[in-house]
């Protein structure tokens, strides 16, 4: 169980729950087609952007597997962009995580330092095991972040599903508790249990 009490404060970003006065910035980056394009929801409209806004003021705590923290990444008041952790497993100690990004802020590292956070939380204070993240074979951007962050490449899934009209493949990284420990990025990471 984990519960998102308090912002986090990244180098330059600041980690915090979704609220609803964040609605304007989130649809100028998740209405795009651009940033849509490898995921598998379309481009948000004003309706279903302010539904999923809703849902995600919620997702601020892991209770039960299937549960997703959700937060918004806040760069001087403005949101940029939204880094995601979901809790697979309870008895296996995996999860799952995401990151997406508006355009305008992409290429700075931002996305690569707020999904180091995630990894951080999903490690040292939900104690897992292990952490996957997933992305579309031509998504070279999402792949080199989880490249930088130092996951492994376990898997490259051919034509394994029919997305968005046309067969896509899929890439799986992975990282472990251990390696978490042992990587730059953790600092040390003296809270992991795994
Ligand atoms: C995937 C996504 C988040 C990657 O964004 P990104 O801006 O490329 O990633 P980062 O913020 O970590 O930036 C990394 C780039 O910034 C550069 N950079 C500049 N300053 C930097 C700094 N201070 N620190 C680290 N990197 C820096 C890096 O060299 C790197 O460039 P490169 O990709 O040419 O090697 C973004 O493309 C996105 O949101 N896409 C749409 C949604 C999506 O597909 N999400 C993933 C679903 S699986």
């Amino acid at each position: 169980m984990f519960q998102f009490t308090k912002p986090v404060e990244t180098a330059r970003l600041t980690l915090r729950p979704f609220a609803l006065g964040d609605e304007a910035d989130m649809l100028e980056f998740e209405s795009r087609p651009d940033v849509a394009r490898y995921l598998y929801n379309e481009p948000r409209t004003p309706e279903n952007n302010a539904k999923e806004l809703a849902a995600r003021t919620a997702q601020t705590v892991l209770l039960a597997e299937k549960d997703a923290l959700t937060l918004a990444v806040d760069l001087d008041g403005k949101v940029i962009g939204y880094v995601l952790l979901v809790w697979l497993s309870e008895e296996h100690r995996q999860g799952e995580f995401g990151f997406v990004f508006n355009p305008e802020f992409q290429g700075r590292g931002y996305a690569t330092e707020a999904a180091a956070e995630m990894l951080r939380i999903g490690f040292g204070k939900l104690g897992l095991h292990r952490i996957i993240g997933r992305c579309d074979v031509r998504n070279t951007g999402s792949a080199r972040v989880m490249e930088r962050l130092g996951m492994r490449q376990e898997a490259h899934f051919r034509e394994a599903e029919i997305f968005k009209g046309e067969w896509g493949g899929e890439l799986h990284f992975a990282m472990l508790a251990s390696e978490w420990r042992a990587s730059p990025l953790s600092g040390g990471a003296e809270e992991a249990t795994a």
